[in-house]
């Protein structure tokens, strides 16, 4: 059901200083911030030649990713997100077979104005994952 990885998202502090680390020292091509208010999120794209990077920074009171940075201060992996063809369809497999879907189960339009939804991480390893339909 799942194709390909669409992206990798890092929840950082300090945005300009990971952006800086992406672009200086490991050469990569990274986006001006743009803000995201609907998600809580500031966000940074990086364009590899097989997927995307995502650095993440809080945006306002709640954000999503406060209590995770809280946990961990130095920032780390938030989510995966994998493509898929049809998001209602995709959930609903899902959810038969047991995993959980995040909020009320209706996709959300996301960072690159796609439908998403995520999936508890208790069901997947430890891992936040995204489903983007594309
Ligand atoms: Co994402």
């Amino acid at each position: 059901m799942i194709g390909r990885l669409n992206h990798v998202a890092i929840a950082v502090q300090d945005l300009a200083a990971a952006s800086a680390k992406y672009r200086d020292t490991l050469g990569a091509e990274v986006s001006a911030p743009l803000p995201l208010p609907e998600h809580g999120v500031m966000t940074v794209f990086i364009t590899l030649p097989n997927s995307k990077i995502e650095l993440i920074a809080p945006l306002g009171e709640n954000s999503p990713i406060a209590k995770f940075l809280e946990r961990s201060p130095e920032g780390g992996v938030h989510h995966i997100c994998y493509e898929v063809e049809n998001i209602r369809a995709a959930r609903d497999q899902l959810k038969s077979k047991g995993a959980r879907v995040l909020g009320d189960g209706e996709p959300k339009i996301g960072a690159h104005g796609k439908p998403v939804l995520f999936l508890h991480p208790k069901d997947f390893n430890g891992t936040l994952i995204e489903i983007e339909e594309v």
